[in-house]
């Protein structure tokens, strides 16, 4: 309720601001341009109530019924291309835009609030109106409604970076179909995610939301996920299509890119995703590339996407993104969320002077329809209201604690007897569940770490508990968390906590072990910041070094738990502790995961899905990333104007970031250079240990089949990652040393249990995008198959001659 009352205040301020500043005027613009504007539309159409609930008000019983795009013995193609025969060209136009921002800012009576798009109905012809929510981590909505008191809560899912960091494709699935489900039953019908940017650089403030560094493993994770999600009949809309690395000026900055990083960095986790999952929707980014804004490029809407890839489905704008509207429909852009007026006027007038062809409104149209005939709002679904909470609350711990990565250890895990345990720091009491801006969800509770330990048996020390309160009521105020759109001009950074000589002898005396969390809170509109964020701040540093010394003096262990939403700097500190957790931002139920793997109830499995470098300097896109972070401005967002500015005033990595390192990026960056790296990509300690054995790899029918035996050569039961790197030694071009190509997860091995694991990797894959030839080229011969635990833990290597045979 708070979060809902704090947003809508702050778009009411920004709302009586304009007013103030500009008279009713201001507030008519306002209304008509972004909130409203729609009921220009109804009154067009002589309809009423065009913006109440799509599926009720239909009235499904009436005459103008027209049974056909209804009737389930027709194909969908067939229903759509009826609906189409029968729309005429304004009904077609409202189709190409959402209506408006008003759903998104929960104003005015939308079936679903807190849903932050639509695609409009169509009355006449008893279309639905479809609501579009957002995001990666959990379904989205408003948790309140008016005049009702009951809650409408999401689960908060761990985060995407969590996810990734499972390796566990199937489970990935299965997060997918409880969102899914969970959008379904709240009447969704396409969540607004997941996202499959790359890490390109540490500080992007959105990681959070993103995979992984590695474009394998963002697709093929990505693709798990919309496979679940749809499996329930809701789309998705993989975001942001592409090269959206950076917040700073996100909506105007331009992206000096070669097309080899872009087809084998940027764009192959879409296309990854594309291939295996065929999405409903892609969500088109907000940035430039080489000049041009993404959802005005023809060769990435229609050539790559449609062309290329085979892509089926529909592309709509990030919200308000993209600057010519006819361009962008032109382009292959289908949808422009949320919609504008000018949008929705540029469109009419350029149907009708022929700037926008007849058959360029009826592509878009078309997928458009497309989705609404595959929706569940067409199928009449009774959604309930009441997705099962309880049950996703399950999935979500369980995939909590499967991509929790134990980065060290030193005898101390599992907890063996330790009953008393001593919390310090701010996050181990004030857990964070996940990032903020449209990534965050309204969930009903997050269980903190200190609940996870009382839940699971463990006394907290008192005395630390105590420390904790005192600060807290000191510094009350930044213990509120901005949630939702607030925190987009709002991080959470309460003070960090400082320890007496005093207090840490009371607390070691009457403790058996401590835990320090350090915790990390980013999100959509600025990007993190290197000193205080990715560096720890001086009480950071501090408290790590007085809490070990007090505790190694009396012989006791300490842990340290990072609640991080992105890569943190680790080299100068990982010596201390006994054993470090990155426990990552684990959704509602972050705290009792990370319990399940300290008290070793779960062994754990997550390894690294980017590499943690020595210094952020080490990274080559560090030399092209803007490093001062700082807030999204909203008013600049929405009226900032969008001309190009002259080139001797744009500022660099504000209004353009040239992407220097081109396609060595992460590992295969810090591969080449040969550097020393704080924890490598693929990454990530086990209780138990595991030995890999009997690689074979033979090439047939153009595909390179890979078996390897996998032991548990431990004590305990658990699972392990094999990681097919790929090189060329002989190449004659310029090529990473090291490709993730395929991976694969066992299942739960016994200890002294094996299993064979089979992994293909098609021979195309191994191709390089020729800027010469603008193509994917295969250097044929011997490539060496490196099968790792880690990118830095190759185990077992084979080479293979290679030759198309399909040639
Ligand atoms: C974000 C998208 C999000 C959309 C709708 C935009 O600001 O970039 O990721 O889906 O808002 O909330």
């Amino acid at each position: 309720m708070k979060k809902v009352v704090k947003t809508s205040l702050k778009v009411i301020g920004i709302i009586i601001l304009i007013v103030v500043l500009f008279g009713l005027g201001g507030w008519w613009y306002i209304n008509s341009t972004f909130l409203s504007f729609e009921n220009d539309y109804a009154e067009n159409m002589d309809i009423k109530e065009l913006t109440i609930d799509g599926y009720s008000f239909l009235d499904r019983n009436s005459n103008n019924k027209l049974d056909i795009y209804e009737d389930d013995r027709k194909t969908n193609d067939e229903r759509v291309e009826n609906l189409l025969n029968q729309m005429n060209l304004e009904e077609k136009i409202h189709l190409l835009k959402g209506s408006g921002l008003s759903s998104a800012m929960g104003i005015g009576n939308t079936a679903v609030a807190g849903a932050v798009g639509t695609i409009v109905p169509t009355p006449r012809l008893g279309i639905p109106t479809i609501y579009l929510s957002d995001g990666p981590a959990g379904l989205r909505i408003a948790p309140k409604r008016d005049g009702e008191d009951r809650t409408y809560y999401c689960t908060a899912f761990p985060i995407a970076t969590l996810l990734s960091s499972t390796w566990n494709t199937n489970l990935v699935n299965e997060i997918g179909t409880a969102m899914g489900t969970e959008a379904k039953e709240y009447g969704i019908d396409v969540i607004l995610g997941p996202g499959a940017n790359i890490q390109r650089h540490p500080l992007c403030g959105r990681n959070f939301e993103y995979y992984s560094e590695d474009p394998v493993l963002t697709g093929f994770i990505g693709a798990a996920m919309v496979n679940g999600i749809e499996s329930q009949g809701v789309g998705t809309s993989v975001k942001h299509f592409v090269a959206n690395n950076q917040e700073t000026d996100r909506n105007f900055n331009d992206v000096l890119v070669s097309d080899r990083a872009m087809r084998e960095i940027y764009l192959k986790g879409f296309q990854i995703i594309v291939e295996k999952a065929q999405p409903w929707t892609i969500m088109s980014s907000y940035n430039k590339i080489n000049g041009t804004y993404v959802p005005e490029r023809k060769d990435l809407m229609t050539d790559i996407l449609r062309g290329d890839w085979k892509y089926q489905g529909l592309v709509m704008t990030d919200w308000f993104g993209g600057n010519n509207a006819v361009a962008m429909i032109s382009a292959g852009n289908d949808l422009l969320e949320p919609g504008t007026k000018d949008q929705w006027e540029a469109l009419k007038e350029a149907a009708e002077n022929g700037s926008l062809s007849q058959e360029e409104i009826n592509t878009s149209a078309r997928r458009i329809l497309r989705l609404i005939v595959q929706s569940k709002k067409m199928q009449h679904y009774q959604y309930s209201n009441n997705p099962d909470l309880a049950a996703h609350a399950k999935i979500a711990r369980k995939s909590a604690t499967e991509g929790i990565i134990l980065l060290k250890n030193e005898e101390t895990l599992p907890i063996r007897k330790a009953k008393n345990i001593a919390l310090m720091g701010v996050t181990s009491f004030d857990f964070i569940s996940g990032g903020t801006g449209s990534g965050d969800v309204n969930e009903a509770y997050t269980v903190s770490l200190e609940e996870g330990l009382i839940n699971a048996g463990f006394e907290i020390n008192e005395k630390s508990k105590e420390v904790f309160e005192t600060h807290k009521s000191k510094y009350q105020k930044e213990f509120v968390k901005p949630e939702g759109m607030s925190a987009l001009t709002n991080p959470y950074f309460p003070t960090r906590m400082e320890y007496t000589s005093e207090e840490l002898k009371a607390i070691v005396r009457s403790s058996e072990l401590g835990i320090i969390t350090i915790g990390r809170n980013s999100g959509e509109g600025g990007d993190r910041v290197e000193n205080d964020d990715f560096l720890l701040s001086k009480k950071e540093q501090n408290m790590i070094t007085q809490v070990c010394k007090a505790f190694h003096a009396d012989g006791k262990k300490v842990v340290v738990v990072l609640n991080i939403g992105g890569v943190i700097e680790t080299a100068s500190w990982k010596g201390q502790p006994d054993a470090i957790v990155l426990a990552w931002q684990g959704g509602q139920e972050g705290g009792n995961s990370v319990v399940d793997i300290i008290k070793g109830k779960v062994n754990p499995s997550g390894k690294l899905p980017m590499t943690f470098p020595i210094n952020l300097n080490d990274h080559a896109s560090n030399a092209n990333f803007p490093l001062e972070g700082g807030a999204l401005n909203i008013m600049k967002l929405m009226f900032a104007s969008r001309e190009e500015k002259p080139e001797n005033e744009k500022v660099k990595n504000k209004d353009y970031t040239n992407y220097e390192e081109g396609i060595y990026v992460g590992y295969r960056h810090f591969d080449k250079a040969e550097l020393e790296v704080s924890y490598p990509f693929g990454y990530g300690l086990s209780y138990t240990t595991f030995d890999l054995s009997n690689l074979n790899v033979i090439m047939k029918n153009d595909t390179i089949n890979v078996t390897v035996t996998v032991t548990n050569s431990g004590n305990l039961v658990g699972k392990e990652v094999v990681q097919v790197y790929t090189s060329k030694p002989d190449t004659k071009i310029d090529r990473p040393l090291k490709e993730l190509r395929t991976f694969a997860k066992t299942k739960s091995l016994n200890a002294g249990e094996a299993t064979t694991l089979t992994l293909q990797v098609p021979l195309s894959e191994l191709r390089y995008w020729s800027e010469e030839d603008s193509n994917w080229i295969l250097e044929e011969g011997l490539y060496s198959f490196n099968i790792g635990t880690s990118s830095r833990d190759i185990r077992l290597s084979a080479e293979v001659e290679t030759k198309l045979e399909s040639n």
